[in-house]
Formats: C-alpha cells, sequence, structure tokens
C-alpha cells in the first residue's frame, strides 16, 4: 500500500475548499470515503458550498501561524490547494495583491508541510502556462510561455517553487494539475459555480443571460482564424475535474508517483468556440441566448485545447460528462439560485 497512513483520523485538508471547484472536489472526497478538513477565507468562496460534513475552518493561508495551528491540530496527510485570487483582469489592476495572496500561500502551505511531516500536496495550475501554444492539443511538454497576466504569472511560479521545492525535499510528493476551462455544476444542484459581481467567465455570464440577469451576452471576436471564427477552449466538467483530484491524491497516497513533482494537463481532449458553446448550450436546455458579437477581449488567446493522454494512462483518469450534461447541470444550478 506504498506510503499510505491506514488510519481512520487521517484527513485531507482542502485549501479553498468553499469555493468552486474546491467545494465539488470536497463532495467527491467524501463521497470517496475521505475525512476533510477546509479552511477558507470567504474571500470568493461561499459557506453554503462548505460540505456539512466537512470540518471548516475560517481564516487565510497566507497567515502562516494560523495556518500551522490547523496544522498541529489536525491529522493531515495530504493537501489539496485551491486557495488563490483568479481573475486574470483584477490581477492586472492589483498585481501585488495577487503576487502577495497566490505566492505566499504556496509558499506557507509547503513550509507548512515540511513543519508538521505531511508529504502530499495537489496544487491548482492552469492551461494558461502555454499562452498561445503553436502546437496544438498542448501536451505537458509543450513549453511554457512568458504569462500575459500577473494572475497567469503566479501560477507559472508556483509550479517553479514546486519544481526547485522538490529537487531537495526528496520525501515530499508535489503534484500540479494543468486545468482547462472547468464549467458547469454538480448535478444535485446543491453547488456550483458562484461568482461575486459580474461574470469574467462565459458559462456564468450565459447563464445570468438566459437568466434574465443579464440583458445579453457579448461574445468576444468572430474574426480569429477558427472555423467559425470566436476563439476554441477545452470546457471541462467540474465534476470530473473534481475526479481528477481524488485520483490524483490516491496515486500520491499510494506512493505511485514517478517523481516527486509531477503535472497533468485536465481537459477533455476536445475543442469547442464560443458560438459551438452556445448552440450547445441552446440545444441542451431548449432555451435561447441572446447574444451579439463583438470587438476582441484584451489579452485572449485564439485556441487552445488539451492533450490529455498523460492524465488517462498515469492517473488512470478521463472526462466522462457529455457537453450537453455538462451545460443543463449549469442551468439547473442557475435555476436553483434564482429560487434562494
Ligand atoms: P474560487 O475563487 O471559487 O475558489 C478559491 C477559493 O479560495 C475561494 O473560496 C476563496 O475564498 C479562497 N481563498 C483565496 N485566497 C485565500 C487565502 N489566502 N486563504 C484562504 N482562502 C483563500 O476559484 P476556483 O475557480 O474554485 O479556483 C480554484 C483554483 O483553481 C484557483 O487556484 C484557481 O486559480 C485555479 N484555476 C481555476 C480555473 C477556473 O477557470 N475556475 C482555471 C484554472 C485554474
Ligand atoms: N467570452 C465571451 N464573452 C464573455 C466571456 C467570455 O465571448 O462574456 C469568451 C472569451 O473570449 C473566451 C471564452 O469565452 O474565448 C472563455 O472565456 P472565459 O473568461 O470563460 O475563460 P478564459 O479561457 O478566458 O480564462 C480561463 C480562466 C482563467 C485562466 C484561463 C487560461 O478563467 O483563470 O482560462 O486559459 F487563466
Amino acid at each position: 500500500q506504498g506510503h499510505r497512513k491506514e488510519s481512520k483520523t487521517m484527513k485531507i485538508l482542502v485549501l479553498g475548499g468553499a469555493g468552486y471547484i474546491g467545494s465539488h472536489t470536497v463532495y467527491e472526497l467524501i463521497d470517496a470515503g475521505e475525512e476533510v478538513v477546509i479552511i477558507d477565507n470567504l474571500e470568493t468562496g461561499h459557506a453554503e458550498a462548505v460540505h456539512p460534513d466537512a470540518k471548516f475552518y475560517k481564516g487565510d493561508i497566507s497567515d502562516k501561524s494560523f495556518l500551522n495551528e490547523v496544522f498541529q491540530k489536525e491529522n493531515i496527510e495530504a493537501v489539496i490547494h485551491f486557495a488563490a485570487l483568479k481573475a486574470v483582469g483584477e490581477s492586472v489592476q492589483k498585481p501585488l495583491e495577487y503576487y502577495r495572496n497566490n505566492l505566499n500561500s504556496l509558499m506557507n502551505v509547503i513550509a507548512g508541510m515540511r513543519e508538521f511531516g505531511v508529504k502530499n500536496l495537489v496544487f491548482s495550475s492552469s492551461c494558461t502556462v502555454y499562452g498561445q501554444a503553436d502546437v496544438l492539443p498542448v501536451t505537458e511538454q509543450t513549453p511554457r510561455k512568458q504569462a500575459e497576466s500577473p494572475y497567469g504569472n503566479t501560477k507559472a511560479m508556483c509550479e517553479d517553487i514546486m519544481r526547485d521545492f522538490a529537487k531537495v525535499e526528496s520525501g515530499m510528493n508535489l503534484l500540479a494539475l494543468r486545468y482547462f476551462n472547468p464549467i458547469g455544476a454538480h448535478p444535485s444542484a446543491l453547488i456550483g459555480e458562484l461568482p461575486n459581481g459580474v461574470p469574467n467567465n462565459l458559462i456564468p455570464f450565459l447563464t445570468q443571460t438566459v437568466a434574465g440577469i443579464r440583458p445579453q451576452l457579448s461574445v468576444f471576436g468572430d474574426d480569429y482564424n477558427t472555423p467559425d471564427g470566436s476563439p476554441i477552449r477545452d470546457y471541462i466538467d467540474v465534476v470530473d475535474l473534481a475526479k481528477a483530484h481524488v485520483v490524483a491524491i490516491r496515486r500520491l497516497l499510494d506512493g505511485k508517483n514517478k517523481a516527486n513533482y509531477e503535472y497533468f494537463n485536465i481537459g477533455t481532449g476536445n475543442g469547442l468556440s464560443v458560438l459551438g458553446l452556445i448552440k450547445a448550450f441552446e440545444k441542451a436546455t431548449g432555451e435561447k441566448v441572446n447574444y451579439k458579437i463583438v470587438g476582441r477581449r484584451a489579452g485572449d488567446i485564439e485556441k487552445v485545447w488539451a492533450d490529455t493522454t498523460l492524465a488517462n494512462q498515469e492517473l488512470g483518469w478521463k472526462a466522462e460528462v457529455p457537453i450537453e450534461e455538462t451545460l443543463a447541470n449549469a442551468w439547473k444550478w442557475q435555476q436553483a439560485l434564482m429560487k434562494k
């Protein structure tokens, strides 16, 4: 059983577990029988998204002594670190806040893990590290490009911190998942994406438009070099993404990792355009999306999608939820929100 400690009291610490992807991951971990402790400062997360069976500490992990108190009190065997600020545009306006929060948090986490003998970490990275890749789909060997935003740069820097730390701490296992575009919601509609204010991302803006909260969805450009002219992304269902964390943690706990720093693409392997996604949403839900083509959004890349061979083979993980089901769940979640 590798270096897994077979004790019922060993727990998984989920940092940012009240956020979008963290809350879905906690649901999957608890379904898989794990005991979960969450830390979240609720800056962008929501108390209602905290799974009722998880133990919750409200606090900020850029405060090292607070974080270490939790390591001291709880018997933690692995950490999943989602806690970060993630708004690309805001990061351009507030670079210091982004560097401070995202970098200090990771450094506190790995220092705390070393101090308290916790050996396993899964970290949220992003396909943003590839920028506009020259060759598609991107594999893990695709060279990273200079980040377009301070946010993107924090992901590249955090990966580098993990790589450098792993070189000298051979007993610790660090694993980064490079997410493509996470969308959708838990099929129960108990949790989902809940942005504060006007959404930056496509799906919450789209569902809020269909719900009548926003008058119209702007499609940012139809003059790209793609079949229909709109940009292409790899949209990954948030529950599939959550399950990737469960298998990644299992890989580390079972000692199956091949190096003490590893990274994997987590996407579907399929590229979908913005206009294609709107059509798929209309088909899946029977709702009409009121949209208008407008100019390009600054900083957007034209197209990116994942080669997921490595994750498929090494993690034994594969995206499973069909896009129509993902979009139907996103709409179901938006409708559930309207009833609250
Ligand atoms: P989110 O904002 O919903 O979740 C992040 C959570 O972390 C929030 O609940 C927030 O309150 C908490 N948090 C932030 N800083 C904290 C701190 N210092 N101390 C304690 N809690 C803190 O975002 P998400 O979409 O769930 O993203 C999770 C992770 O995945 C982030 O690291 C993000 O950068 C990364 N990621 C997200 C996407 C995406 O499109 N959603 C894509 C790639 C990578
Ligand atoms: N889009 C619109 N209208 C909108 C919002 C988005 O047309 O109102 C388009 C964008 O131009 C883009 C696509 O929808 O082509 C997806 O946009 P999102 O903002 O949902 O996602 P991005 O691909 O821009 O960004 C996401 C994450 C970032 C991460 C990046 C990495 O939100 O955190 O992927 O590529 F850095």
